[in-house]
Parts: structure tokens; sequence; C-alpha cells
């Protein structure tokens, strides 16, 4: 299933952030692609505001991974860009990250391909003459039911 969404602004990206927070339930999985600038920060931003999260929500280009604790499970937001060999997602032991209650939003997640436990949304984002445009394709079951949620949500 697949659904694509046309983001004018930072407000559209927020409200969509905004229905993304209420459909995702514990242990979904979301990679996110597409160029540097994409806006793959910003979305996940975002969803943990949405969340609940307060306080300042750093990039986690460096770290590779920044956890956030919420009430039933905890969130990974992972930036895979500075991999240079998949099996590093072993090295780091990520793969035992998905042994909690979890949900995971994995920037860069081709650069671990294959390795990740089952993906349920994908979402490419690509900005081209000032418009940014946004694809979630759902690959699973759990993926689909969420994504039916999102798009007949009133707040997108
Ligand atoms: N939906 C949006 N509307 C307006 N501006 C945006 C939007 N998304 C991102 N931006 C702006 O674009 C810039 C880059 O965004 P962001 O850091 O989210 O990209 P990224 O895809 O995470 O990049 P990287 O691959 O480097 O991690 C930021 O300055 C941000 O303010
Ligand atoms: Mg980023």
């Amino acid at each position: 299933m697949q659904y694509k969404f046309i983001l004018n602004d930072l407000e559209t990206t927020q409200r969509l952030a905004k229905g993304i927070a209420q459909v995702i339930v514990p242990n979904f999985v979301v990679s996110l692609s597409g160029n540097l600038g994409a806006g793959k920060t910003t979305l996940t931003r975002e969803v943990l505001r949405n969340l609940g999260i307060t306080g300042s929500i750093k990039s986690p280009t460096f770290t590779l991974v920044e956890p956030y604790q919420l009430p039933d499970y905890t969130l990974y937001h992972f930036d895979l860009y500075r991999f240079s060999d998949p099996e590093e997602w072993f090295d780091a032991g990520f793969d035992e990250y998905f042994s909690v209650p979890q949900v995971s939003f994995i920037e860069w997640a081709e650069k671990a391909q294959g390795l990740i436990p089952q993906i349920d949304w994908q979402i490419t984002i690509s900005f081209k003459h000032n418009l940014r445009e946004l694809i979630i394709d759902s690959l699973t079951i759990t993926g689909d039911t969420c994504l039916t949620k999102l798009i007949n949500s009133d707040v997108i």
C-alpha cells in the first residue's frame, strides 16, 4: 500500500507528524530515505514533539542513535549516514535494540540494507523546486492498518 503527500511548508509537515504520532503502535519501524536536507530529521522531530518529548531533539548524525523513553516503549531515532559498511549495524549492537518494546525511525536505513528487522513504513522524501513530496510505502499488515488510519485522520 502506498500514499503520497505534498508538503508545501513546515505547517503541513507538522500536521502530518501529528497524524503519524497518533497512529503508530509499539514495535513499529519506519525507514526514512531522501537526500541530505530532504527533511527526515524535521519530520521525526515533529513526531517526537507530538508524542510529548520536550527539550532539545538533536539529530543523531554523530551519535548514530538517540533514545527517547515514552510510557509504553522507547522511541529510537537512528541516523545511519555515517555507516561505511552495513555490518556496522551489528557492530553497534543495534539488532539488540529490537528486543524491547520500541518504535524506530531510521534515517539512511539503506546503509544497513537487509539487516533492519521488519520495516513497516518506508518513507521517501524528495525535495525539488521548493516542494517536498513524501511517499509512504507500507510493507506490513500493521503498516497498512496504520496508514489507513492516517489517511482517514482529520488532522492531515
Ligand atoms: N517540511 C519542511 N518544511 C520546511 N522546511 C523544512 C522541512 N523539512 C526540513 N526543512 C528544513 O530543511 C533543512 C534540512 O532538514 P533536515 O535536517 O530535516 O533534513 P534531513 O533529511 O534530516 O537531512 P540529513 O540527511 O542531513 O540528515 C532544515 O533546515 C529544515 O528546517
Ligand atoms: Mg537528518
